[in-house]
């Protein structure tokens, strides 16, 4: 293992510019990097190689699985505010410009670790029988997506349906593959702030971490009282590269990495991250909030989970690992990164005018 070539799709990104530092830490393999953009993974290292390119150009797909032995597939639009406003690009990034480096892996008989989410288990956990359930479950519960208009669910019905065809190509054409399901994975470089480094809306640590920046209410979308279980982005590393090591355990496995102990309503994370900020920015006007209705924050289109927790057995017993950060510990580290890194370009006239526009 440790002389395999790694293939990392979306390398640039949130979970990639962790991921590569965790492998190339970790192995002693070689990596090839593919994003757009490498702001993130600001790494040089003799065995890191960057390709600057999009991953449903032929040529670059070509070109990195020649010699891969593992193609990590994480390149997505993952935002949920781009779901009802841009479903068909949704569509198009989480499905269709993924169907080739499924096959590729097919045929150059490639492993494959493709990311999905939770977001496939739809609005609720429910069991094989209908009935609801308290975790979601990679082999037993159904996957409840509402109805068309909502189109919250495009998203998730993209990710499904690739999952499907991933999981028809193992079956029925010898594919390796591993399909991981991330539950809320939350860390430093967590997506963007609008008006600094992006436009739109961002996940909701990124919202909150923008209105604390800028002295804004925190928007608790329905009231805040929908539930996630937040992960430590360093508990995902340890987890995909445990699913890199044991190749046979986790070979055509689907699992779910989060951690169900860190189940918090969303009014109570901003709260938390409230209290963060004030610790590491005394100085800063005391924070906020905000109930904000759901169709005026997103749209008619969107549609929530109330509560989203995943079963984490499975992870558990192939990869003997758990989850290790509980909120209280991994909270003030991503306040003083996004502190770090975002305070002073907030202040900025650009930024404070690109707000105000
Ligand atoms: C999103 C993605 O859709 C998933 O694919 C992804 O796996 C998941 O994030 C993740 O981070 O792992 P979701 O949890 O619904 O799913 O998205 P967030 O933007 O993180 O929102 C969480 C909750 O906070 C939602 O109920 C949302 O309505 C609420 N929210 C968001 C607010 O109350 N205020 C905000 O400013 C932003």
């Amino acid at each position: 293992m440790t002389e395999a070539r790694i293939a990392v799709l979306g390398a640039g990104g949130f979970l990639g510019s962790h991921l590569v530092r965790g492998m190339l830490e970790r192995f002693d393999c070689a990596i090839d990097a593919v994003d757009v953009d490498f702001e993130k993974l600001d790494v040089s290292s003799a065995r890191l190689r960057k390709w600057r390119g999009r991953v449903e150009d032929a040529s670059v797909l070509d070109a990195v699985t020649a010699q891969a032995d593992v193609v990590l597939s994480l390149t997505a639009l993952c935002n949920p505010a781009q779901y009802s406003t841009i479903p068909l690009e949704v569509i198009d990034a989480n499905f269709t410009h993924l169907l080739p480096v499924v096959k590729r892996c097919a045929e150059r008989k490639i492993r494959l670790i493709h990311f999905s989410t939770a977001e496939v288990y739809g609005l609720q956990a429910v069991g094989l029988d209908g009935l609801p359930t308290r975790e979601m479950s990679e082999d037993s519960s159904c996957l409840q997506l509402g109805p068309i208009h909502k189109e919250r669910w495009s998203y998730a019905c993209a990710k499904q349906l690739l999952e499907r065809v991933i999981w028809a190509y193992g079956e029925h054409h010898g594919l390796s593959f591993t399909l991981i399901r991330p539950f809320n994975t939350i860390g430093p470089r967590m997506d963007f702030l609008p008006g600094v480094d992006g436009e739109g809306t961002p996940r909701v640590l990124a919202c909150f971490m923008n209105q604390l920046l800028r002295g804004a209410p925190l928007q608790l979308v329905g009231g805040g009282t929908q539930k996630r279980a937040f992960m430590d982005v360093r508990d995902m590393t340890e987890a995909v590269c445990r699913v890199i090591e044991r190749r046979r355990a986790c070979e055509r496995q689907i699992l779910n990495l989060g951690n169900p102990r860190n189940l918090v309503s969303i009014a109570e994370l901003a709260r938390m991250l409230a209290s963060a900020f004030a610790e590491i920015a005394p100085d800063a006007a005391p924070a906020t909030f905000q109930t904000v209705s759901a169709a005026d924050f997103y749209g008619l289109g969107y549609d929530d989970t109330a509560e989203r927790v995943p079963d984490v057995r499975k992870a558990r017993q192939l990869l003997g690992w758990e989850p290790a950060h509980s909120m209280q510990a991994m909270l003030p580290g991503i306040v003083a990164d996004y502190v770090a890194r975002y305070r002073e370009r907030v202040a900025s006239p650009a930024s404070q005018a690109a707000r105000s526009a």
